[in-house]
């Protein structure tokens, strides 16, 4: 018997060292699911998913829209996919105009990071020196004469961006620094609403705003700005089509599996959103070579953090057909996130109704004994260009089930590979392919098996298990 039970360890052991992307205890792997559930979760490997996180948030990190990094990472997924035996396509697109900078002081010549205001005059690329000038929080009083033709240090808060830049402009200052009055590791992007300032306007950090003040106490610092307009750039969408098997297919839905791959400035966006962009790329290798009723989009949008680019103009160039055909959209954002208190799977609908994928990740949970989702009225993802052209669609978002909050790192430097939960990765990505695989592969509604002969499983899977993609 001893012998018996240590022969089972020595071959379990073996088991977990050659197949490491199922080597975890986790819940769904203890054979919870359908047959057809099964197809994915024991093959969704988030060691594969964690090496995508890797890659994108430290290897390439942030990826802004527009940038070198944004591009490198859609080659990369597109490699990726091409690896997995699809064909791509990469969707291009202008993204608009804006103001890019640096701001370099005389203490240490240290260059600060800064966020160039929407509607800010640039200094057309040529730098600009000028001595600091505290100038309180804006106010016309807080002004003194030095400012002129020199820049006004203002502190965030009381009035608006505008009002305090309106004031420094009319105060003869030459330049805006604005630090923050929160300490976030990051400065805000300020918006001067719809006016334009005829000077270059600035935001740092509330601690670095502290250390030129502190500084500026005992010497005169200057600071040099150069900004200048960023414009022609591109952003890029990166698709690979699953066409349903056998055709003509007496099935026209088209179901789509998303996620954004570029980031936010200053962060390398691990969880924003290399980890949905890493289920999703999971997602598109196992579902590859398993026939489904439906054809399966997988959509990697550019350019969401400037406000939904990508998916709109994905969504924009859909035909009136594609769209009618359009049964679902899945999106993944922030899927993987280690903070203790994510522990619900947010399912966020723009009307805050339960929809086509809301039902279809409800059953999946139900079979999977998976009990984490919660149906959320919630927009700011890529599933509202989805529902605005009327096509059911949801995001898929960890946060605290109480507060509805996110990882205190959202948007930050600190969004990093460390504070990802692979453990948290592999069980979304089942539970999240599991609802997809139910949506695309037979043309019954979910739960109600076909009135046909083995129709209510596996009916046309693969006999044998498909030959492992790399
Ligand atoms: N990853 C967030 C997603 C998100 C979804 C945040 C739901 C909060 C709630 C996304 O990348 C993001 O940052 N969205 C922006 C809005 C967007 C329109 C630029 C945001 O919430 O600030
Ligand atoms: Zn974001």
């Amino acid at each position: 018997m001893k012998k018996i039970i240590s022969r089972i360890a020595v071959l379990a052991l073996f088991a977990s060292i050659l197949q490491p992307g199922i080597a975890f205890a986790l819940p769904n792997k203890a054979g919870n699911g359908s047959a057809f559930d099964k197809k994915i979760t024991e093959r969704f490997d988030s060691d594969r998913a964690m090496e995508h996180i890797s890659h994108l948030s430290e290897n390439i990190g942030p990826r802004v829209a527009g940038t070198e990094q944004e591009l490198e990472a859609a080659e990369y997924i597109q490699e990726e996919l091409q690896n997995y035996g699809y064909e791509t396509k990469t969707e291009e697109f202008g993204i608009a105009d804006r103001l890019e900078g640096e701001l370099t002081t005389s203490l240490n010549n240290e260059e600060l990071a800064i966020r160039v205001a929407t509607g800010s005059a640039s200094t057309k690329g040529e730098d600009f020196t000028g001595k600091i000038v505290n100038s309180g929080i804006g106010l016309p009083g807080d002004f003194s004469k030095d400012v002129e033709g020199n820049i006004a240090l203002i502190e965030r808060g009381e009035m608006s961006f505008w009002e305090k830049t309106e004031n420094a402009m009319n105060a003869g200052a030459a330049g805006v620094i604005i630090y923050d009055n929160t300490e976030d590791l990051v400065p805000v992007t300020p918006s001067l609403g719809d006016n334009e300032a005829s000077i270059p306007v600035v935001a740092i950090t509330m601690e670095d705003g502290q250390k030129l003040k502190e500084e500026m106490a005992n010497e005169e610092v200057n600071a040099t700005l150069n900004i200048a307009e960023i414009s022609d750039q591109q952003s890029q969408n990166v698709i690979a089509v699953k066409e349903p098997k056998g055709k003509p297919t007496n099935d026209d839905d088209i179901v789509y599996v998303t996620a954004h791959y570029d980031s936010v400035p200053y962060s390398p966006g691990a969880s924003d959103n290399a980890s949905g962009t890493s289920v999703a790329l999971e997602l598109a290798r196992i579902l590859q070579p398993f026939p489904t009723d439906k054809e399966v989009r997988f959509v990697f949008f550019g350019a969401e953090e400037i406000g939904l680019v990508g998916s709109q103009q994905y969504v924009s160039g859909l035909s009136a057909q594609d769209v009618e055909n359009s049964l679902a959209a899945f999106n993944m954002d922030m899927v993987g996130t280690g903070w203790d208190q994510a522990t619900a799977l947010y399912v966020n609908v723009m009307d805050g109704s339960p929809n086509t994928v809301w039902q279809a990740a409800e059953a999946a949970g139900e079979r999977l004994g998976n009990d984490s989702l919660k149906l959320y009225e919630r927009g700011a993802s890529d599933h509202v260009s989805f529902y605005e052209a009327g096509i059911d669609a949801a995001n898929f978002i960890l946060r605290d089930p109480e507060t509805a909050s996110l990882e205190p790192w959202y948007h930050t430097p600190l969004d990093t590979i460390d504070k990802i939960s692979q453990e948290r990765i592999q069980t979304n990505g089942e539970l999240i392919g599991a609802a997809v695989y139910d949506t695309v592969r037979q043309d019954v509604p979910r739960g109600k098996p076909k009135n046909t002969p083995n129709s209510n499983t596996d009916d046309y899977l693969l006999n044998e298990d498909p030959a492992p993609v790399q």
